[in-house]
């Protein structure tokens, strides 16, 4: 079916009429901060320049692509909310079902970039490219890097080698599946890394250079879908002297499911094992990650998952272990065995 996203691509010179093109969604973050001052990096107020004004800061972009630019939040993305990720999510689905949109670039907070690339790794059902980026320093800073993070996103979602990889970020000429990258700095311009497997690929001065595939289920084998409905899912870490209080005051409040961030391999306070295996077997779904930042978590290798009724996440950290396992409820998985097979899988 031929179908428009009825939406209002910015004229180009006409030269650049064959360019891709491609929809920036703002949604905010530090490469939309300012602060009084080009010195500071650290006190400035996050998601207050608009995506025209990024847009203008990057004149090649009109070499690139045809950008359609839409302002889809203005928030600090620590303060990312369940139904903004619906409504970005839908977003992205409306504008890639048209055949006027080639690719969607994703500008972001840094905090909590990598659970919504994950969200969406699982829930786009399209095949054309979607590249989130985002900033270290505010667009006020001296060498601010906003503009040519935005430069090599929208590179990368205009090339062909971009489709069918799943949700990519570009950062700090780096490129990345949204499955693997994690943010491992505060302030580092070079915050955002994919522990033990590294990046897919490079973009620099206009090159795309994506050296591995993904491999996972990703978008269209994705299962999953966006919803409106969110089950309640909350994180529990491990370490010297936890109790159980957490555990049992989230269980009270009627948690479908807690992930629990475990010491080296999901390994679990003795404490906290009890109230997660009483809490799993009145139906909670437990899912064990680590907090150490890199590395698998082996099923039945820390805690005898199958006497528990645990799952493990593998490689997935705290945080996207949770989009998954939310996804996985909303969409009526149940049982630890199911559920480590989703786990298996994305
Ligand atoms: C945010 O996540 O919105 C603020 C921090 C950042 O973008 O680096």
């Amino acid at each position: 079916m031929t179908t428009s996203s009825s939406y209002p691509v910015s004229p180009g010179p006409s030269a650049t009429l064959a360019l891709p093109r491609i929809a920036v969604l703002a949604t905010g973050g530090t490469i939309a901060g300012a602060a009084a001052d080009v010195t500071n990096t650290s006190g400035y107020q996050a998601g207050v320049v608009g995506v025209d004004q990024l847009l203008s800061a990057v004149p090649a972009l009109s070499t690139v692509a045809r950008i359609a630019p839409e302002q889809i939040a203005s928030i600090d993305s620590k303060d990312m909310a369940l139904p903004l990720w619906t409504t970005v999510a839908q977003r992205v689905n409306t504008l890639l079902a048209a055949d006027d949109v080639d690719g969607v670039v994703i500008t972001h907070g840094t905090d909590t970039l990598e659970e919504t690339a994950y969200l969406l790794h699982l829930t786009v059902k399209s095949d054309k490219p979607v590249v989130l980026t985002a900033a270290m320093r505010p667009a006020s800073a001296l060498s601010a890097d906003g503009p040519l993070n935005l430069l090599n996103a929208v590179t990368v979602a205009a090339h062909a080698a971009a489709r069918g990889q799943g949700v990519l970020v570009a950062f700090n000429n780096r490129i990345h599946s949204a499955r693997d990258v994690v943010k491992t700095s505060t302030y580092a311009v070079d915050a955002f890394q994919s522990p033990e497997i590294g990046a897919l690929g490079w973009v620099q001065d206009g090159r795309v250079d994506i050296q591995r595939a993904v491999v996972r289920a990703h978008t269209l084998t994705s299962e999953f879908s966006i919803g409106t409905a969110w089950p309640a899912v909350e994180i529990v870490a491990s370490y010297a002297g936890v109790s159980r209080v957490a555990v049992d005051a989230l269980v009270a409040a009627g948690v479908r499911g807690i992930v629990v961030a475990g010491t080296g391999n999901g390994s679990i306070h003795q404490a906290l094992q009890q109230a997660l295996a009483e809490a799993a077997s009145r139906g909670v779904a437990v899912v064990r990650s680590s907090r150490v930042g890199s590395g698998h978590v082996m099923r039945n290798g820390a805690a005898a998952d199958d006497a528990l009724g645990f799952v493990s996440a593998g490689a997935l950290n705290p945080y996207k272990t949770r989009v998954l396992l939310m996804l996985a409820l909303a969409a009526g998985v149940t049982g630890a065995a199911a559920l480590q097979k989703v786990f298996d899988t994305y």
